[in-house]
């Protein structure tokens, strides 16, 4: 309970370290971890369920598809570890395909989500050990020692792989890396590049849904940090970043602005933006040698029909060397 509390007060001083950080840059950055209090998970889960957020279903349904073999590249017995604990029904559609899996460990920064999505499994799965880990997955950090140390397996859907930077997702997937030792695997779901148009409705639908989502950050900067945003004066806008491969979030300025925060004032000029998130989208090929370098190798990629996203099985180098020779003395 302690603990709880604890982290709930260093996450406010971070909230606003980030906050008054991000707004004082040339180009204004929020962290997007930071949308999702609890009004945010909950749009969010709306927005997975829109006709335009494609994203979920067809992860949701190569993953209905495929379970069976990702199952099977994982082995019995595996502890299963995952990389935030947001996902819900797709965690569940693998869990229900795994051989007698050992453990369940979701991990994520978010206490009391991860308190909820253990619950969940374990109402689901009655048998299953689900064993929760309160950290970050973003920054380094070690798997406790009573979880065992193989055979393991991570799991993260979402293409929230996207989400990061680009040396924070080859951090991360080289500490997946680390986490599941040398014969382990990982089952990585990414959205894939695609007319931008499709891309950009993706992260702008019509019924305003991902703007107020956007919208709700500054929402919870008036709440918890004694802003006076004036919410009416930004708009929501989903713009390519074709070098970046990706979609990013902004929130525009609506006229020449000056806001407080925190007892600091910022100056708006019209037009002038908020950058709040971005969603790289990936290529086959980029990824397969992202993952290379980190230490893994592409064992499968299951996709929907129309390629529009893909899941990425992994397996570690020093398995696969061995599965090789394995097979020359055969
Ligand atoms: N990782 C998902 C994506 O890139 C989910 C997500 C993150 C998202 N931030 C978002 C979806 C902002 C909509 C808006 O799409």
């Amino acid at each position: 309970m302690l603990d709880l509390v604890e982290s709930k007060l260093s996450q406010h001083e971070a909230f606003r370290a980030d906050v008054l950080a991000g707004l004082s840059q040339r180009q204004k950055t929020l962290p997007s971890r930071w949308l999702y209090d609890q009004r945010g998970s909950e749009l969010f889960e709306e927005i997975t369920h829109l006709d335009e957020y494609y994203l979920t279903r067809t992860e949701t349904a190569i993953l209905r598809r495929h379970a069976g073999e990702m199952a099977a590249l994982c082995g019995d017995n595996v502890v299963l570890l995952e990389y935030g604990a947001g996902a819900g029904i797709k965690s569940e559609i693998l869990i229900d395909a795994l051989k007698a899996p050992r453990m369940y460990v979701p991990i994520d920064i978010a206490a009391d989500f991860l308190a909820q999505t253990a619950e969940r499994v374990r109402d689901r799965f009655p048998g299953l050990v689900t064993r929760p880990i309160i950290t970050d997955f973003t920054a380094d950090f070690d798997i406790p020692s009573d979880i065992p140390a193989h055979p393991r397996a991570a799991f993260f859907p979402g293409s929230t792989l996207g989400n990061l930077g680009g040396s924070e997702a080859a951090a991360l997937l080289r500490r997946m890396r680390e986490h599941v030792g040398d014969h382990g695997e990982a089952i990585i779901g990414v959205d894939l590049r695609k007319d931008v148009a499709t891309l950009i409705a993706a992260y702008d639908d019509r019924r305003g849904v991902t703007a107020e989502f956007n919208l709700n950050l500054l929402r919870r900067i008036n709440r918890e940090l004694e802003g006076d945003l004036d919410i009416m004066a930004f708009a929501h806008e989903a713009r390519w970043n074709e070098p970046e491969s990706a979609i990013e979030m902004h929130l525009v300025s609506r006229k020449p602005q000056v806001a407080t925060v925190a007892g600091r004032s910022f100056a708006f000029a019209q037009g002038e933006t908020i950058h709040t998130e971005t969603c790289r989208k990936f290529d086959i090929a980029a990824l397969t040698h992202a993952a290379q370098r980190s230490g893994w190798r592409v064992d499968r990629i299951w996709s929907d029909p129309a390629e529009l996203f893909a899941v990425f099985g992994l397996r570690t180098e020093a398995r696969a060397l061995r599965l090789s020779s394995a097979a020359a003395q055969a």
